[in-house]
């Protein structure tokens, strides 16, 4: 299938709903929050996928006044794992908060969900912090983040030389 990324419509939420219930076995967006995020305007959320067959999702969360934007979800179907839709959808989430004039994404990762950190990790995102008891099941959260081109790692710090 051909991954198209596109802004999630009202008439998506029932494959986001699926999706989360398939692939998350604990703290799930519901589909009332999903409602809610979505008209909200504090939330991107975008959808991979031909027609209307999603294969993933990915929702990038907002607070006014903040240069730092939040990766609260991604998400690809089982049978679409490892076809690089994922990494798809990571960037356009991240073209997403740089279009909102945002410099950083942050995001929480559960501590033994290996394969989700090291997707982070080869994606370019350094870790800067965990969370003690952060999901519902007590389970530990390692925080990552990653600075948005065009944000500070681009800047030249005054009295630093350049490499050469
Ligand atoms: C994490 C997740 C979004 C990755 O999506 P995906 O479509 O399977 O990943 P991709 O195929 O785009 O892979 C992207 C990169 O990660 C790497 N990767 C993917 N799975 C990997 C694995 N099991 N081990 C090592 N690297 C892996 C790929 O090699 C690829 O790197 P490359 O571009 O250098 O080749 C997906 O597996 C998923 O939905 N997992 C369950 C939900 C979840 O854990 N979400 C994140 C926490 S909120």
């Amino acid at each position: 299938m051909i991954a198209e990324i596109r802004p999630a419509r009202a008439s998506d939420i029932d494959a986001l709903v699926t999706i989360e219930n398939a692939v998350f076995q604990s703290d799930r967006i519901s589909r009332r929050s999903f409602q809610h995020l979505f008209r909200s305007g504090a939330a991107t959320i975008l959808v991979s996928g031909a027609g209307a067959a999603i294969s993933g999702y990915t929702m990038v969360l907002y607070r006014k006044g903040s240069t730092v934007a939040r990766l609260y979800s991604i998400a690809v179907a089982l049978r679409h794992s490892g076809s690089g839709i994922g990494k798809k959808l990571l960037e356009a989430a991240e073209q997403a908060a740089c279009e909102r004039g945002r410099m950083v994404l942050r995001l929480e990762v559960r501590e033994e969900n290996e394969r989700a950190r090291r997707f982070y990790e080869k994606a370019g995102y350094r870790r800067i912090g965990r969370k003690e008891k952060y999901y519902q099941d007590g389970a530990a959260a390692l925080r990552f983040e990653k600075l948005l081109s065009g944000g500070p790692q681009d800047a030249v710090i005054p009295g630093e030389r350049a490499a050469s």
